[in-house]
């Protein structure tokens, strides 16, 4: 018979197709009454798919004596209980590299839309100001300015990548020194310091809470711009939401939250930030890619084979 899988947030229809000619489908995302599905066929359960946004809490897995996966659609696994997994030797696999361009495309579009005022602008086209009160205020320049890049791993050096052809000059900050021709900073204050721009490409977690901090915003400073593409954990954010308002930050570009889907409305009231809906690896290709290494992975499971990506 075929292995009985869980899903508690789908994937691409693609993919979600494959999954039903492999696997026999239990859609507790769809369920009317999801305990009432629980109750039904937990003890049959063997995998779990699920992503990012969604993750997977006790609640669930503590009901489910058979599990031996999760497979999980994102790169981040925060919003699944990794230790509760690994109590029971449950295996737990993410989506690395294949969104690795495009979140790093995304900081850069937000260090874009933020340092040149993007979405005033489009609003001072949209409501006829440019022709009412005249030209746009001016912004500084990218080119040859300094990029602190908080964290090094495949989606900073991607962004690094994206940014030497900018002509930026660039530093880092990272727990190992990295073989790259970078400046690497002693801390995220120092770094924060000696840059005009600074992007948080940290994992998100308990060992990066509150990483940018109101002396590292502060040390950023009235020209800097802050750039998150990765978890809103790891920004204080109201110290962020002050410095903006105050002007002790000049601009922030953030595609994360402390709250998703609601951000705090005092961010949202601010015109010098330009905003994203978590969307670092949302294009149909990416996506597509994220799907196919879920189910890749259920099927290596499944024939005995060695994880495509597990995580650590
Ligand atoms: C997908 O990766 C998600 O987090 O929803
Ligand atoms: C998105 O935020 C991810 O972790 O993949």
């Amino acid at each position: 018979p075929r292995p009985d899988v869980l899903v508690v947030s789908a994937l691409r229809p693609g993919q979600m197709a494959r999954l039903e000619t492999l696997f026999a489908l239990h859609r507790h995302d769809r369920a009317e009454d999801p305990d009432a599905l629980l109750d039904a066929i937990a003890p049959r359960i063997r995998a779990v798919v699920t992503t990012g946004g969604r993750g997977l809490g006790r609640d669930i897995i503590d009901r489910l004596p058979g599990l031996e996966i999760v497979a999980c659609s994102a790169v981040g696994t925060e919003k699944l209980d990794l230790a509760a997994c690994r109590a029971r030797g449950i295996a737990v696999t993410n989506t690395p590299d294949v969104l690795t361009d495009d979140v790093a495309d995304m900081a850069m579009a937000l260090l874009l839309m933020a340092r040149r005022r993007l979405v005033e602008g489009d609003a001072h086209v949209r409501s006829g100001a440019w022709a009412r009160e005249g030209m746009f205020p001016l912004t500084p320049t990218l080119t040859g300015k300094r990029l602190g890049i908080l964290g090094l791993g495949r989606i900073g050096q991607a962004i690094a990548a994206r940014a030497e052809a900018f002509r930026m000059e660039i530093g880092y900050v990272a727990r190992a020194p990295r073989d790259v021709p970078y400046a690497r900073l002693p801390d995220a204050e120092a770094l924060a310091g000696w840059a005009d721009a600074l992007v948080v490409a940290t994992p998100g977690g308990a060992g990066t809470r509150g990483l940018v901090s109101a002396p590292v915003i502060r040390a950023l400073g009235p020209g800097g711009t802050l750039v998150n593409i990765s978890r809103g954990s790891v920004v204080d954010e109201p110290a962020m939401i002050e410095a903006l308002a105050s002007g002790a930050l000049g601009a922030a570009g953030l595609d994360v939250f402390a709250a998703e889907p609601a951000p705090d409305p005092a961010l949202l009231a601010l015109p010098n930030v330009a905003l994203s809906p978590h969307h670092g690896s949302g294009t149909v290709e990416t996506r597509d890619a994220m799907a196919r290494m879920v189910v890749d992975n259920l099927v290596a499971h499944f024939n005995g084979a060695p994880l495509i990506s597990p995580v650590a």
